[in-house]
């Protein structure tokens, strides 16, 4: 994530913010090798190669992107207070500083996206680009078509309608029903909300795709790197 420049160098422990502050009004901090005077620049901490009277304060950490199958009952953060299981910790053999693009509750698995390419993740969450994602969920009961229909074509949540989505019901425990659920928004639990709001309750939940990226095969709890193929198409997702 940007940050400004003189909050990053006070954090690397290279003076306090006051004095960072000076010593970039005089001209002794470069970032990508161009002297920066202005206050609040806003910088990447392993992207950008910040420099303090030549002196390379901030490691450059090649981009690191992989996809995890997040098993439930793991928390996408880097830290817990009540010491619940969290992606970090799943990915900790990784040295660069990745983190999770976007959020799967607690409950939920499957596909997650981590980087540490900033720009990528903002990007990938932001609504312009409206990236669609794909989840499977088993919902209580057997929805009736027309149920189906209000999913489709929007249900309110917090007053606000839901965009229109693709939904196909695609299994039946006889007395439960899977659907696959297409969304390009991202609120907060939508999907779940979502299938409450017309009567069927979600009982799992998992992604299967984000964007073009595909889960696959991959067990839960392991990960791997985007292929290069994936990369290309990412990129151009947000281009
Ligand atoms: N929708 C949900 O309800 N939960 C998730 O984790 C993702 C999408």
């Amino acid at each position: 994530m940007a940050e400004r420049l003189q909050v990053v160098l006070a954090r690397a422990g290279v003076a306090s913010r006051h004095q960072a502050e000076r010593l970039i009004r005089e001209g002794r901090v470069t970032v990508n090798g161009q002297v920066v005077r202005k206050l609040g620049t806003h910088v990447v901490w392993g992207q950008d190669a910040i420099r303090v009277d030549n002196r390379l304060i901030c490691r450059l950490e090649p981009k690191v992107t992989v996809v995890l199958n997040k098993p439930k009952r793991v928390l996408s953060t880097s830290h817990d207070p009540r010491g619940r299981p969290t992606t970090a910790e799943l990915v900790r053999k990784i040295k660069a500083h990745i983190f999770p693009v976007g959020r799967l509750d607690y409950h939920t698995e499957g596909l997650l996206i981590l980087t540490n390419d900033g720009e990528l993740a903002q990007h990938l969450q932001h609504p312009r680009y409206g990236i669609p994602k794909t989840y499977r969920a088993k919902v209580k009961g057997m929805p009736a078509a027309e149920v189906l229909q209000s999913l489709r074509s929007g249900v309110m949540l917090d007053s606000k309608r839901t965009a229109p989505a693709q939904v196909k019901k695609i299994g039946t425990t006889g007395k439960n029903t899977w659907l696959e659920i297409t969304i390009k928004e991202g609120r907060n639990r939508q999907v779940r909300r979502m299938c409450w709001a017309v009567g069927h309750p979600v009982l799992k939940l998992k992604r299967t795709r984000y964007g073009p990226i595909r889960l696959g095969d991959l067990k839960p709890g392991t990960y791997r790197d985007l292929t290069p193929a994936e990369m290309e198409k990412l990129r151009k997702y947000v281009a």
